[in-house]
């Protein structure tokens, strides 16, 4: 549909009024649970659709054992010991796993171990999450971006990705199913990915949302088949949806896992919490069929209101709908801030036409389309 301007006007002023809030608390006060700013600082009454969260929230099993986790917090927990579940759970080796306060963990330490001189670079996609070619730039190293395109239709290009590599690249993130396109590096694309590739690039496979889809075979095959420069990045973040316990982990070959447990990824990355929640849930198909089924039917409402509205889109198997807002799309997000919806627009993936919007439980979602189309005047 056609945006006009004259529907963002002033907007900007009620934007403000509804940003989050910062925790006010006395710094002496120690607060009740009930008096506990548990919205994360967004105003009273907020629908987050903005940080890609799992709104089903973790399986009954997963609280119960975290519970536990919380009484005995006097200790602390030791990761090694989850390692063993997820060795079984996917048929590895032990040494091939290393479990993180979240899968960013692994993801943050991977550019110490692979970029020791100025002049090494990455490559890595620029419509994609940004954490780790953001913390490489910090770093001071030089990320080449390789673009996906409208009139490929967001795939990735593995040539082009393979073009990109030169003498001094060491690391090649990919992201898949990508956030925020939802593109999927098909298996054969990784392979040849994984081969095409010199010795001295580490090649990491962020599968934080892998977990969404049906896959015969992903990045860890490559692995067990003898890709000794493979990461592959997993969480309990999203399918689990234990975001705030900070649970994830890795699998490599030991050579490149020795070197990760030298800067983290140690017994302690895990809290008690986590440790009870992730150990009640690895393998839990249950719990993974619900995620599924929520985002499937979350997929299906956002894909017959976007039409409705003649909105194109993207909506792969994560748990996120990419929309094309037009040119108007940080007002759009500006107005439905102020209504306290918030939702992300797509710059800062170098998509400034596009919103990302986390699937919300049912009335979020309807409480975002009616605003939406009050903002469209649709
Ligand atoms: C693609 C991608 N990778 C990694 C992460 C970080 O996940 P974790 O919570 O496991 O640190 C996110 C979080 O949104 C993500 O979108």
């Amino acid at each position: 549909m056609k945006i006009s301007r004259r529907k963002f006007m002033g907007s900007t002023a009620a934007a403000a009024a509804a940003s989050p809030l910062l925790f006010n608390a006395s710094a002496s006060a120690q607060l009740a649970a009930d008096d506990i700013d548990w919205g994360m600082g967004f105003p009273d009454g907020a629908t987050l659709l903005n940080r890609n969260e799992n709104p089903i929230g973790p399986s009954q099993r997963a609280i119960e054992a975290a519970k536990v986790g919380v009484e005995k917090s006097f200790r602390y927990a030791d990761s090694i010991l989850i390692k063993s579940l997820l060795a079984e759970h996917h048929d590895i080796e032990e040494d091939y796993i290393l479990v993180g306060a979240g899968s960013g963990e692994l993801l943050n330490i991977a550019p110490m171990i692979t970029m020791s001189e100025p002049d090494h670079n990455m490559v890595a996609t620029w419509e994609s999450y940004r954490a780790v070619p953001g913390r490489v730039e910090r770093l001071g190293h030089k990320v080449k971006w390789v673009h996906l395109l409208e009139e490929e239709k967001y795939e990735y290009n593995v040539d082009r990705l393979l073009a990109a590599v030169d003498e001094n690249t060491r690391l090649l993130f990919m992201v898949t199913p990508n956030n925020p396109t939802g593109t999927i590096l098909s298996f054969d694309d990784m392979h040849k990915l994984a081969d095409g590739l010199p010795d001295h690039v580490l090649l990491i496979v962020d599968g934080a949302y892998t977990d969404f889809q049906d896959v015969d075979k992903d990045g860890i095959d490559l692995i067990k088949g003898g890709h000794k420069n493979i990461l592959v990045t997993r969480t309990f973040s999203k399918i689990y949806a234990m975001a705030g316990l900070r649970c994830g982990y890795g699998i490599g070959h030991p050579d490149v896992m020795k070197k990760i447990s030298r800067f983290g990824c140690g017994p302690t990355s895990t809290n008690m919490a986590g440790f009870g929640a992730m150990a009640a849930s690895v393998g839990d198909t249950d719990h993974v069929k619900k995620s599924r089924d929520f985002v499937s039917r979350a997929r299906a409402y956002y894909s017959s209101e976007c039409d409705k509205l003649g909105l194109s889109y993207m909506a792969g198997p994560p748990n996120f709908f990419l929309a094309e807002t037009g040119e108007y799309t940080d007002a759009i997000a500006a107005e439905l801030r102020a209504q306290k919806i918030f939702v992300r627009p797509g710059a800062e993936w170098g998509m400034p036409n596009h919103t990302r919007i986390s699937y919300g439980l049912d009335h979020e979602n309807q409480t975002f389309f009616a605003a939406l189309k009050e903002i469209l005047g649709a």
